[in-house]
């Protein structure tokens, strides 16, 4: 847990560019962003640990509306500018280094028990959905509202609903921690 999580916090404080402990116990403290990543690792370091789930997950929920399944994986450096209304089904898969603003819905089709394979590097925009057992490759970007029902080749920019791509080599940095 706390590996992953010092990993989360350092990118969460990347835009901030910390001058000194102090100002970065501040942000800490502050951010919504740490606090969010942080809650989504106790309650996976409580399932490991074969711990009630409920107290991290109301907490979640009461203060950023967010649901992330016990049974998803997220690699380390998860960054959320923004923690509000996520959905992460079980069975999700999300790489390191991935970006996920708000209202991003990671979810499960109808009967299915695999969700959605997020590679490492990829940004979803606001109110990005990821529908189904599709694949998104490493460093894609999803765009503002866009809808995601097939798979997204890595370094590809898709927008739209259904999502379409309208680029095969985006220039998302390979490592922007
Ligand atoms: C996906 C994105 C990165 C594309 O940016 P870009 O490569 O600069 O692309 P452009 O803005 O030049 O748009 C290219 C085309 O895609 C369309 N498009 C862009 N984003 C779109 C979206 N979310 N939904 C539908 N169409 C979109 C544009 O209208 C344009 O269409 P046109 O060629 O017919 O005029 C950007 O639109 C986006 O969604 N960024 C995420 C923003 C975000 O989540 N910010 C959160 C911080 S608050």
């Amino acid at each position: 847990m706390f590996e992953n999580l010092q990993l989360d916090v350092r990118r969460n404080l990347q835009d901030y560019a910390p001058r000194g402990l102090l100002h970065r116990v501040a942000l800490c403290l502050t951010l919504n962003s740490i606090h969010a990543v942080s809650l989504i690792r106790f309650q996976f370091w409580c399932a490991q640990h074969h711990i009630p789930t409920l107290f991290a997950a109301k907490l979640l929920f009461w203060f950023f509306k967010i649901e992330v399944s016990k049974a998803a994986f997220i690699g380390p450096g998860l960054r959320l500018p923004h923690p509000m209304g996520l959905i992460i089904a079980p069975g999700v898969r999300i790489g390191p280094d991935c970006d996920l603003y708000a209202d991003v819905r990671l979810v499960l089709a109808n009967g299915a028990k695999q969700g959605p394979q997020i590679g490492n590097h990829v940004f979803l925009g606001d109110g990005a959905k990821v529908v189904g057992n599709v694949s998104i490759g490493d460093h894609a970007v999803i765009g503002v509202s866009s809808v995601v029902t097939r798979d997204i080749p890595a370094h590809a920019t898709a927008v739209g609903i259904p999502a379409k791509i309208i680029n095969d080599q985006n220039d998302r940095a390979s490592d922007n921690r």
